[in-house]
């Protein structure tokens, strides 16, 4: 193993082999949901196997759900995962969202996962994926707000998936052919500002 893969771990090494020796953008898909029988796995996995088809990027599954955040300064929280969000967050250049509308609003797991860190977002980019009764369109909108506050550039094509048209019963994810075009015109702008941005971090 060598040092970069000692220090990153392997999936470096082999995005580097990918690349010919130059380092591949990585880009984080980041469920927002850590809701017991959350849809927002389904939606993440079918962005990224858009997004393995296109071998521009490595592109990886990173579920808050995983790291078990407290709320931010909670008295008495084990706040133990917050190190291992920070270095996963942390290893990315872009990133993509999932999101779920609640209350016309992101999740509060995906807020204070937001809260819990600053440098490790700032000056990259993210694409937004969002999922409700509208498309998830007004949790989208606050989701750039706070975007904006850690300085992370989102661009502008915003796939909105239908709980009625691209999901049976609610719950079952089939989305429609025409989400797959939009999923790629969202990632060519990730792409384009994830590598603009690394230039200057
Ligand atoms: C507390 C709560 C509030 C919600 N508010 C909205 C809402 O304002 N607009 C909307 O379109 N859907 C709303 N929903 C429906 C969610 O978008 C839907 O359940 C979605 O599947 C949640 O994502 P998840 O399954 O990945 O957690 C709400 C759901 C919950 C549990």
């Amino acid at each position: 193993m060598g040092f970069f893969s000692k220090l990153f771990g392997k999936n470096e090494e082999v995005n580097q082999q990918q690349s010919g020796g130059k380092e591949m953008l990585k880009i984080g898909i980041i469920l927002g949901s850590t809701r017991e029988g959350r849809v927002s796995p389904q939606v993440g996995e079918w962005v990224k196997g858009i997004a393995d088809q296109r071998g521009d990027a490595a592109y990886e599954i990173i579920d808050i759900a995983e790291f078990k955040l407290p709320l931010l300064g909670e008295a008495g929280g084990d706040a133990s995962g917050a190190a291992a969000w920070s270095q996963r967050v942390a290893s990315c250049d872009g990133f993509v969202f999932i999101v779920s509308e609640y209350n016309h609003s992101i999740s509060g797991a995906l807020k204070n996962a937001l809260d819990y860190l600053r440098d490790e977002w700032n000056n990259k980019a993210a694409g937004i994926v969002s999922y409700g009764s509208v498309g998830g369109a007004r949790a989208a909108e606050h989701l750039r707000g706070i975007l904006g506050e850690v300085s992370i550039a989102d661009v502008r094509v915003h796939p909105a998936l239908s709980l009625f048209t691209d999901f049976e019963n609610g719950n079952v994810f089939k989305p429609k052919d025409v989400q797959t075009q939009s999923v790629n015109d969202m990632l060519d702008q990730v792409i384009a500002w994830s590598g603009a941005l690394k230039t200057i971090r």
